[in-house]
């Protein structure tokens, strides 16, 4: 057993403050101080009040107070690096104000023109600290007691995408946060002698003109519920197709299902894949693209990335869960899949998973 130290209460104590460091990252996105002290120079140290004097406050000087002990909880998670610069001559008397700099939590969150994890990273960052999401974490206890509903579900008494579609809001948040797409269309085998695609749950389409764009020869159908098909723009070669893909799927060659089986309970994918099978032909094959949950969990960083997209799962979704590989080639086989390849994406924790009819 571990013996207990002096002291050691102040390591539990840390815990109260996990929420504070979450919501003091979210107000620093909001307030573009990371973007702040980036564009002063990349090893730049500011400190409160120069980074509040980029910032459109009706009063700065107890904007920078407020703004201080934000940044402070910032650097105790290392969310920031803290300085000391002395003030006046040689910091006579002691004097010094303290100076923030981007550590490499914080360097991720600033964009750069030749990658867009910093958005995906952002959005992921601002959508989890939603007032919707931080309500439903709180019913987990609950759902614990009576799981038969999800988390959100007994928030709000709908489940989430019934509910986003009455929340511009939340939905454009949900919208703009997608992983980066760069290794998955890499999956060039997939999508180079295909003629026809069918991303079904493919939202406002954007993955599927990325693809259109790319392999110019495939005829693009973005299949999704209509209170998304009403919002989304025109894109070249996409044809926008409103549905419930628990009721039917048109005729297609090849269909897409990107971060969709992942929403659902087995039941709900079973159901979904069968109807899959019924729209495809006899050569015809489901691309499934999800995050796949390791069979050893260790402390490493891609686990628990999976982990956590697996709690918002729970949280959001009743049955909705990230699955190990072994479990998706069950579901494949059992619905008469004949053949599985299985394709690792490099970094993201992403896999190709080709079902073939
Ligand atoms: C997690 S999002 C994935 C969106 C997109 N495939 C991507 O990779 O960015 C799930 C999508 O499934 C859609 N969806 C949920 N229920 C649906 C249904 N019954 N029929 C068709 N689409 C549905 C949602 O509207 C949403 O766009």
């Amino acid at each position: 057993m571990e013996v207990q130290e002096d002291g050691d209460h102040f390591i539990s104590l840390q815990l109260a403050g996990l929420a504070s460091a979450q919501m003091a990252l979210r107000a620093a996105i909001d307030l573009k101080v990371f973007s702040i002290i980036a564009d002063a120079r990349p090893d730049a140290h500011l400190s409160a009040a120069e980074i509040t004097s980029k910032i459109p406050t009706k009063d700065p000087s107890s904007a920078a107070c407020t703004l201080e002990r934000m940044l402070r909880v910032l650097g105790a998670n290392s969310i920031l690096s803290i300085a000391r610069k002395p003030l006046g001559n040689n910091g006579e008397h002691g004097c010094h104000e303290w100076t923030y700099g981007l550590t490499k939590k914080s360097r991720c969150l600033v964009s750069s023109s030749t990658t867009d994890e910093a958005t995906f990273s952002t959005s992921f960052i601002l959508l989890v600290t939603e007032r919707e999401m931080l309500e439903s974490q709180r019913m987990i206890k609950d759902a614990v007691l009576d799981p038969r509903r999800s988390p959100f579900y007994k928030a709000y008494g709908v489940n989430f995408y019934d509910y986003m579609g009455e929340k511009p809001r939340l939905r454009q948040l949900f919208n703009e946060f997608r992983r980066p797409l760069v290794c998955f269309l890499k999956f060039e085998s997939g999508f180079k002698d295909l003629k026809e695609l069918m991303d079904v749950g493919g939202g406002i389409g954007t993955t599927l003109a990325k693809i259109t764009s790319m392999y110019s020869q495939v005829r693009g159908l973005n299949f999704d519920l209509p209170h998304v098909i009403a919002a989304a723009p025109k894109l070249p070669g996409v044809k926008h197709v409103a549905g419930d893909m628990f009721k039917s799927i048109p005729n297609v060659q090849t269909i897409l299902l990107k971060w969709i089986l992942h929403n659902w309970d087995d039941e709900h994918c079973r159901k979904l894949l069968i109807n899959c099978w019924e729209a495809l032909p006899r050569d015809g094959k489901v691309i499934i693209v999800e995050m796949a949950i390791c069979e050893a969990l260790g402390n490493n960083l891609e686990a628990t990335d999976v982990l956590i997209q697996d709690y918002f799962m729970m949280l959001l979704m009743n049955g909705g869960k990230e699955r190990t590989l072994a479990e998706f080639e069950d579901l494949g086989k059992a619905l008469g899949f004949t053949k599985i390849k299985i394709f690792p994406m490099p970094h993201w924790s992403i896999h190709v998973i080709e079902f073939h009819k």
